[in-house]
């Protein structure tokens, strides 16, 4: 499997639910590496743009609401088939679907207010960090 890249965000709950290092524990125990982050409180025109693919969703206005609701981390994780073991580790989008011990399941109070996001596809992937982070903020493992 190659080395991929993804981007990975943990969400205003997230972080007000102090979960920014049980979630960092969760990548780093499965081989993924943080090669960049950031907090960062998203403004409302910033969350609009990442979230645009689900402007026409019915759930769109309260997406944007909850996502610049406070701060949020946001990171690139490097591994092998890092997209899909990040999905993996997050489970589905639906908390009551997620299955069990996925960051979802354990701690994400609804289907919206899902705690973490990852990238869903090479594509999006690197659409979403290109968002985020310049080539000069990504820093690869060199030891
Ligand atoms: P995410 O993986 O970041 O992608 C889009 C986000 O929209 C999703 O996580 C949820 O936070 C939110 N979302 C997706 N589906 C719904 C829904 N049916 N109702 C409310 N929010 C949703």
């Amino acid at each position: 499997m190659a080395t991929e890249r993804t981007l990975s965000i943990i969400k205003p709950d997230g972080v007000q639910k102090n979960l920014i290092g049980e979630v960092y524990r969760r990548f780093e125990a499965t081989g993924l590496e943080v090669v960049a982050a950031r907090m960062m409180r998203l403004r409302q025109d910033q969350a609009e743009q990442f979230y645009a693919v689900h402007k026409e969703r019915p759930f769109y206005a309260d997406l944007v609401r909850y996502m610049t609701s406070g701060p949020v981390v946001v990171q690139v994780l490097e591994g092998e088939g890092a997209i899909n073991k990040n999905r993996e580790l997050m489970g589905a989008t639906d908390p009551k679907k997620a299955a069990a011990g996925t960051i979802r399941a354990d701690f994400a109070d609804s289907i919206e207010e899902n705690v973490v996001h990852g990238s869903d596809g090479p594509d999006t992937a690197a659409q979403e960090i290109a968002f985020f982070f310049s080539g000069a903020e990504i820093c690869p493992r060199t030891r």
